[in-house]
């Protein structure tokens, strides 16, 4: 099959979306918390989490127009702080029962069954069952002008880890933490690990680490 972007047009709204969504290939599985400034915890899964660059120390995802009532934009707006929780294989239906549009004044980790966990550095809530946490300041919120989008970038505050996870040269395993990445709109897959290779050099192929 070839498609050309006329095929794309006349495809119905949502196996559009479905389709597009699969193209970007396996996307991280992240929860958003926030909390509004009167207090009410927040909850949303996004797939979009993106590496900005290490010095400083930035994330950034994508959050869609904020056409509507969009809770997790305004409160990370208003309060300037949110953070990432990875999603593992134990806590799949809850995260995805979070991208359920609840009225404004339920909290998404009571309607879904999670934990919200605060701690001293920002106000920003954590998922309690997350075993890789991150909490952000927010640092720009740049439109995308192209489809009314927003790139929402923040600078790392605090990370909450166990500590066998972290091994002495920076890098986590996700694998043994269980972390789950997305395809498309609603698939969750377990991943299985390869290898890990020696960094690359125009003169040697690549060593198994
Ligand atoms: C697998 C999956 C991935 C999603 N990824 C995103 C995303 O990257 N950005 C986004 O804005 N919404 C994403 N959503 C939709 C949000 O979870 C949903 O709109 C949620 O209700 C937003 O909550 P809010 O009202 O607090 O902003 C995703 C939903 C699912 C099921």
């Amino acid at each position: 099959m070839r498609l050309q972007r006329s095929d794309l047009d006349s495809l119905p709204r949502r196996q559009r979306a479905a389709f597009i969504n699969c193209l970007s290939g396996y996307k991280s599985a992240n929860l958003v918390g926030t909390v509004s400034r009167d207090g009410q915890p927040n909850l949303a899964i996004v797939s979009s989490v993106v590496h900005l660059g290490a010095n400083p120390p930035l994330l950034a995802f994508i959050n869609r127009p904020p056409s509507v009532d969009r809770h997790t934009l305004e409160y990370l707006t208003d309060t300037g702080y949110f953070t990432l929780n990875h999603v593992h294989a134990g806590m799949v239906e809850a995260a995805h029962q979070t991208s359920a549009r609840y009225p404004r004044d339920v909290s998404e980790f009571d309607a879904v069954g999670l934990t919200a966990e605060f701690g001293a550095v920002h106000p920003a809530p954590y998922v309690a069952e997350s075993r890789l946490k991150i909490g952000l300041q927010v640092r720009d919120i740049k439109p995308i002008e192209l489809n009314g989008t927003v790139m929402v970038i923040g600078e790392i505050v605090e990370i909450v880890l166990p500590d066998q996870a972290l091994a002495e040269d920076g890098y986590v395993d996700l694998s043994q933490l269980d972390t789950v990445t997305i395809g498309g709109l609603d698939g969750y897959y377990r991943v299985e690990p390869m290898f890990r290779l020696s960094y690359a050099k125009p003169d040697c192929s690549p060593e198994k680490l």
